[in-house]
């Protein structure tokens, strides 16, 4: 449910603006505004079906990834309903993608090694063996 504080700006739950996910009613949420942008899907540049993938959740990260001209920021506020409760707001952020250096490399560096080491060591030994023949 929709609450107010003492500026009048209407604080929406994640779970009410997840509601928000069809052509009836499209909301999106960008750097915690909810933009309301049923009425903006035809019109859009980018096309209706971007916006609909994001329906319901946060668009922020994808709406920056395209740079957005100035003219596209200023018409966004248009669109602005309320704001994400500041309670639901860590619920939106990513978690830090973690760097592979674990020992799953470790476990590479060992094969990347022994297979050739030993490959070498193989034609060595076959080597000594016919030329001692000879
Ligand atoms: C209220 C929110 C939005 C507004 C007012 C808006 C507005 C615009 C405008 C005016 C353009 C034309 C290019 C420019 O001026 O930058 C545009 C292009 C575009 N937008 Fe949005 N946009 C919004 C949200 C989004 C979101 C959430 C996405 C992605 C999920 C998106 C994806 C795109 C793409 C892919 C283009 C085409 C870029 C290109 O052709 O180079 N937009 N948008």
């Amino acid at each position: 449910m929709a609450e107010k504080d003492q500026k009048e700006v209407t604080y929406y739950s994640l779970e009410e603006i997840q509601k928000h996910n069809h052509s009836k009613s499209t909301w999106i949420i960008l750097h915690n505004k909810v933009h309301d942008v049923t009425r903006f899907l035809e019109e859009h540049p980018g096309g209706e079906e971007v916006l609909r993938e994001q329906a319901g959740g946060d668009a922020t990260e994808t709406f920056e990834d395209i740079g957005h001209s100035t003219d596209a920021r200023t018409m966004s506020k248009e669109f602005i309903v309320g704001e994400l409760h500041p309670d639901d707001r860590s619920k939106i952020q990513k978690p830090v993608d973690t760097l592979l250096t674990t020992s799953e490399s470790d476990s590479s560096w060992w094969t990347n090694w022994i297979i050739p080491g030993l490959s070498a060591l193989i034609v060595a030994v076959m080597y000594r063996f016919y030329m001692a023949d000879d």
